[in-house]
């Protein structure tokens, strides 16, 4: 028998692993899938990113390995479009890093910020690649609790000062997956004061910067924190640009960390094919009106989903943010979130995300990610509220 490394063990319980499996079995039976499990979306990529790529495949200095040097121009259009859009200049060489998404981003980090025995700060609710980021490096996890109350806000007065002094990094992420908050700057401040303080590698996970739909654009921490003392900034082409498959994002900020996240990414990847990163070099350099448009899209399919889900009996609180519903379970339903899922696609065939995938505080929570268009999700609605009436019925 092959022995195994302990740190994979805590890795093999995965509540999206199950509802893989739930979606195959209610396939298998013969029901037709909705799947509004997954934050991947449905709209194309800009013209601009394909046409780009399909040049570069005709191009042979693209075929050989993309090493660290050979990517200065995707960096340098990274550092064209952080300074168009927050007015902070960066350098190019030494606060900007290619990552194979933020995922990657936030799954590595912990490798080059943490020692055996640390401490990550982590809110629960998150993003799942937090948690495993942290167990792959052998780092411990004090989670931030995020409630409705507190507006999913962590509060950071909650922190002992025994795991202060022992925590190496906190990871942020706003607008919020999965509960769809956007904090507010005097937020910004308190976690950079907070971290510079005690000493701690701010993260801001930031792939949703483009998918705030009402009140001001969300805060960039680096606006906040202007010396880059603490915090690294991780982007993605995947939300904003829907450009989830090409796997390409960037982080920004502290160049200290970002030499850390360069040596363990050195020792693991080679970067992306050079084509991936001239499309997505071509687009942030070009954007046109691709934000706007898909932010009108999501705009359209929250307002019109929750109106649905309200006369269906399920009101859930309107999200500021595309994308994403974070909906308390329906009234009176007498499970959990994950047995509502798993019972919703058995019966149905519509696939929901259970809060409880996202940690502890995300039980009582179900997910809807809005990645189909409106005639789809209506449809959804309409076997949802089938399902409802069945449980009402007993
Ligand atoms: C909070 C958060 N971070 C990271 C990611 C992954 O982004 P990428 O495709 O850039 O790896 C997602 C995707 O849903 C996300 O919700």
């Amino acid at each position: 028998m092959i022995r195994l490394a302990q740190r994979i063990q805590p890795l093999q319980t995965n509540v999206f692993a199950d509802m893989d499996g739930a979606k195959a079995a209610a396939i298998a039976s013969g029901q037709s899938l909705i799947d509004l499990s997954l934050g991947s979306t449905d709209l194309y990529p800009p013209a601009a990113a394909i046409a780009t790529l399909h040049k570069a495949l005709d191009d042979p200095e693209t075929y050989s390995y993309t090493l660290f040097h050979s990517t200065h121009f995707f960096r340098a259009a990274c550092a064209r479009w952080y300074e168009r859009k927050f007015g902070l200049a960066v350098d190019a060489e030494t606060e900007v890093l290619t990552l194979i998404g933020s995922q990657e981003g936030t799954a590595h980090l912990p490798l080059a910020l943490m020692d055996p025995g640390s401490i990550a700060l982590l809110t629960d609710p998150g993003y799942p690649s937090y948690v495993g980021g942290v167990y792959l490096a052998g780092g411990e996890i004090h989670s931030m609790p995020l409630v409705a109350d507190r507006n999913f806000l962590p509060n950071f007065d909650d922190i002992p000062a025994r795991v202060c002094d022992r925590a190496r990094l906190m990871v942020l992420s706003y607008p919020n997956n999965p509960t769809t908050a956007v904090a507010p700057p005097n937020f910004w401040q308190q976690a950079v004061h907070f971290c510079q303080a005690h000493n701690i590698a701010l993260i801001h996970d930031f792939p949703y910067v483009d998918m705030a739909l009402d009140g001001p654009p969300p805060t960039s921490v680096l606006t906040v924190d202007r010396e880059k003392s603490v915090s690294v900034e991780l982007f993605s082409m995947s939300k904003s640009f829907h450009m989830g498959g090409f796997r390409v994002g960037f982080a920004i900020g502290n160049a200290e960390i970002v030499r850390a996240l360069r040596q363990v990414k050195a020792a693991i990847d080679f970067n992306q094919y050079r084509g991936i990163l001239r499309a997505a070099a071509a687009v942030l350099d070009n954007p046109g009106d691709v934000v706007e448009t898909s932010r009108e899209i999501y705009r359209e399919r929250r307002d019109r989903s929750t109106a649905a889900l309200a006369a269906i009996g399920w009101s859930i609180p309107t999200p500021s943010m595309g994308m994403y519903l974070w909906a308390p379970l329906p009234p009176r339903y007498p499970g959990n979130s994950m047995r509502f899922c798993l019972d919703l696609v058995k019966t149905t065939g519509v696939a929901l995300a259970p809060g409880r995938g996202f940690g502890e505080m995300g039980e009582g929570y179900i997910r809807f990610a809005l990645m189909h268009e409106m005639e789809i999700l209506e449809k959804a609605i309409g076997k949802i509220s089938e399902f409802l009436q069945q449980y009402a019925r007993g």
